[in-house]
Parts: C-alpha cells; sequence; structure tokens
C-alpha cells in the first residue's frame, strides 16, 4: 500500500497579497497534506523560490513590487533545465490574452479566480505527478493514480476494460489496487466477478458521518484476483444516497492507501461523473470505430477542453480495434483531429465467456491478443504512459498485440 510512498510532504509557495485569499487557500493544501510557505510580492516570491527550492509555486498574477508575469520569467530564465518548477498563475481576468500571456512568462498553468478549490487541487496534483520527483509529490498526491474508465456510448466495453486493466496492474505490474464501481444503479461488476448481493459497498462507506479509512475498510471487499473492491449498490433505490461530494471524499481517501484507484463510469455525464473526472489523474474515454462512439468522443473531449483540463488528461482508448466496422484507427483518428492512444483487440470468444463465467479474462493464462493488448495496455499505464507529458508523445500501447491484430483483422 502507499505507506511508503508518504515520506516528504511536498512544499508549495503561495504568492498573494491577499490575506483571506492566503488563509483559504493554506487551508485547503494543509488540508490535503501539503506543506505551505507564503510570499507577499513578486520580491519576496523570487528570494523564496531560491532560497527554499518549493514543489509548485501558486502565483497570483497582479502580486506588488514585480508581478506574476515578471516572476514567473526571471525563474524560468534561472532554473537549470533539470529544475523545472510548476506554476500555477491565478489571475481574475477571464479573457484569453491574459492566459497566454501567463502561460508565454513560463506559467504550466492558468487558473481565473475565483475557482473551486477541488479544481485547484487536482491541477497542483497532475502537475507535481508530471514534474515533481515521486517522494515529493505530498502526503496524499504522491500516493493513488485514479484512473477513471468512461464508456463514449454504452456498450463500449468501459466495464470491461476497468476490471481487467485493475487485474492487470495487479497481477502484471504488482500494484495494490482498488476497482470501484461507480455506476451506481446499475453497476454489473457483482455479475462480472461473481459476487453475491450480500456484499457491502459503496454506499455503506459514504452514508457514514465521516467517511474515512475505517468507514472504507469496513465495506472494501477482496476479490479472488488480489484485487480490492468497492461495490456499486445491489438495488438502484439506494444509489442517490451516494452523493457526488461523497464519491469525490471516498476517492481522496481512497488513494493513499492503494498505489490505483480505477473507476468505473456511469454513462450519464453528470455531477458525479465530472467529479470523478476531477479528482481523475487520467480519463481513458473508450469507444468503438463507430459513428456515433466518434460524435461522443469529440462532445467529450470539447467538455475537457471548456474545463480547462490538461490536454493529456483524456486519453482514447479504441476497444475491439481488431473488429471490422468499415472505420480504421486513422480515419477515426482523422475525424477526432485526435491520436487514439492505445488499441485493445476484439476477441468476442474470449470476453463473453469470461463474462459468462464471472472470471475476468484478465485471469486467464491465455493466448488472445485481447489479453494480450490489455495486459499492454496495463504496463504502459503503469510506465507512465497515462500522465504522458506533451513533449514526448507515448508510444500506442497495445502495440505489439493490437498493432498485429489491426493487419490480420
Ligand atoms: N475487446 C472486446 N472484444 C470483444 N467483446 C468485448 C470486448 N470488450 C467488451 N466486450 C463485450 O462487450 C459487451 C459490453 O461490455 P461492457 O459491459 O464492458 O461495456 P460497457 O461499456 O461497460 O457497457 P454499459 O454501457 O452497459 O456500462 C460485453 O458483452 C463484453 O463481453
Ligand atoms: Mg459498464
Amino acid at each position: 500500500m502507499g505507506e511508503q510512498l508518504q515520506k516528504v510532504a511536498a512544499r508549495i509557495l503561495v504568492v498573494d497579497d491577499d490575506a483571506n485569499v492566503q488563509r483559504v487557500l493554506t487551508f485547503a493544501l494543509r488540508q490535503e497534506g501539503y506543506e505551505v510557505v507564503h510570499a507577499r510580492d513578486g520580491a519576496e516570491a523570487l528570494k523564496l523560490w531560491a532560497a527554499d527550492r518549493p514543489s509548485l509555486l501558486l502565483l497570483d498574477a497582479t502580486v506588488p513590487k514585480m508581478d506574476g508575469y515578471q516572476v514567473a520569467t526571471r525563474i524560468r530564465s534561472e532554473e537549470g533545465r533539470a529544475g523545472h518548477v510548476p506554476i500555477i498563475m491565478l489571475g481574475a481576468e477571464t479573457d484569453i490574452e491574459h492566459k497566454i500571456r501567463g502561460l508565454r512568462a513560463g506559467a504550466d498553468d492558468y487558473l481565473v479566480k475565483p475557482f473551486h478549490s477541488a479544481e485547484l487541487l487536482a491541477r497542483i496534483r497532475s502537475l507535481l505527478a508530471r514534474f515533481a520527483p515521486r517522494e515529493l509529490q505530498g502526503a496524499r498526491a504522491s500516493t493513488g493514480r485514479v484512473l477513471a474508465f468512461y464508456g463514449a456510448k454504452g456498450g463500449v466495453g468501459a466495464t470491461s476494460l476497468a476490471i481487467n486493466t485493475a487485474i492487470a496492474l495487479h497481477r502484471g505490474a504488482g500494484r495494490s489496487v482498488i476497482l470501484v464501481d461507480a455506476n451506481l444503479q446499475f453497476g454489473d461488476h457483482r455479475v462480472f466477478l461473481d459476487l453475491g448481493k450480500d456484499r457491502k459497498g459503496v454506499v455503506d462507506a459514504a452514508t457514514e458521518a465521516q467517511i474515512d479509512t475505517e468507514a472504507l475498510r469496513q465495506v472494501i471487499v477482496r476479490h479472488d484476483s488480489g484485487i480490492a473492491l468497492l461495490l456499486a449498490p445491489p438495488a438502484p433505490e439506494t444509489a442517490e444516497l451516494v452523493t457526488p461530494e461523497a464519491m469525490g471524499q471516498v476517492l481522496r481517501q481512497l488513494e493513499p492507501m492503494f498505489e490505483y484507484i480505477v473507476v468505473d463510469c456511469d454513462r450519464r455525464m453528470d455531477e458525479m461523473t465530472l467529479q470523478i473526472f476531477d479528482v481523475a489523474d487520467t480519463v481513458f474515454l473508450v469507444l468503438t470505430a463507430d459513428l456515433l462512439s466518434l460524435k461522443n468522443v469529440s462532445l467529450v473531449l470539447e467538455m475537457g477542453r471548456n474545463l480547462d483540463y490538461h490536454r493529456d488528461k483524456i486519453q482514447l482508448v479504441l476497444n475491439r480495434s481488431t473488429s471490422i466496422t468499415g472505420i480504421n484507427v486513422k480515419q477515426a483518428e482523422a475525424v477526432l483531429k485526435q491520436r487514439i492512444h492505445y488499441e485493445i483487440a476484439n476477441d468476442h470468444k474470449v470476453a463473453s465467456t469470461a463474462l459468462n463465467n464471472g472470471a475476468p479474462f484478465a485471469m486467464e493464462k491465455s493466448e488472445s491478443l485481447l489479453v494480450k493488448s490489455l495486459y499492454d495496455f496495463a504496463r504502459a499505464i503503469d510506465r507512465g504512459g497515462a500522465v504522458a507529458s506533451p513533449q514526448t508523445p507515448q508510444p500506442v500501447a497495445a502495440g505489439a498485440g493490437a498493432q498485429a491484430a489491426v493487419k490480420t483483422g
């Protein structure tokens, strides 16, 4: 589990001359386990940066003495190539010019005040994951990675991929993994994994007065594959007992307990799904090669841009890539104007036998391209492919498996 990762908290330098803003930010950051240092103006910020080498800067654009743009420019010109400190600029202006100016000055991200603390924390986590050494990513932030699986349309295989990726991360990469069924009304995991209705689940934890580690330990179920499970309620009418906020809290509580938190999202694009997307380090948008999928993928990508998600946050996973649909990968990429990051091969027999037996295919020893491409996918995630930096495009994970299959299929 994650205990060994909770060594050093990331230190965040908050640069803002407004005492109120400082207080609110400090509170939110300390709650997440970060250390906080303050500067009231640009000159003090530079001094502290040089003396203290914080892990990340929250930099108001309009601080006195030397404004945020100048501070960012100075830091970028003085830090060595190896020492990139992530900077999130905070500004009151919504227009695009200010954002561009901030990014040009060297900020990695620009957030318009007022913002939701959950959004700020998600961005901090994502930047620390990209730039800071692992042991400096903060007490909670350094630990589990939250991977959300979302189907571009019904039946594309989001649940199959979430379950089997969770198992492959555990069996193939030796990681501690929890799988969360966030299809609260009609969650399928009890069927896919051959578990009865009597097992506890997320509702039992989310309705506790305090959602803490102990409450979660009481309801986590162990699966034969070795992964942990947080199940959806067996009856749809209890789903609404879990609010989006409670789900966010559950996921954050799980972060220090597991190396991976794999979430199978509901198909509805609602507050619950958005809350999960916000907390997630990576959203795997699962699609098949058909027009309806492509249309929905475009909509979700556009939503991600509107929400200012980092461009690598949503990654495309083409499932059943070797089935013949009349649309190939290149055509799909051309339509989407976006690379398809991963491919998982088609194998109806293996997938449906697994489902009917309640034994996920990732548990089988199999020569199937489906199993092979799935393990390749999990390996790429574990190598860090899922938080790809824009400068270093990641290889298509399905690699040998699905690519070979594309040619022969
Ligand atoms: N790579 C694959 N090759 C062949 N069949 C697959 C593959 N992936 C999934 N399937 C099959 O597709 C069907 C739908 O899968 P699944 O339930 O995982 O999709 P979903 O996106 O979660 O659907 P829902 O919208 O109902 O939640 C299942 O019968 C499953 O066995
Ligand atoms: Mg599903």
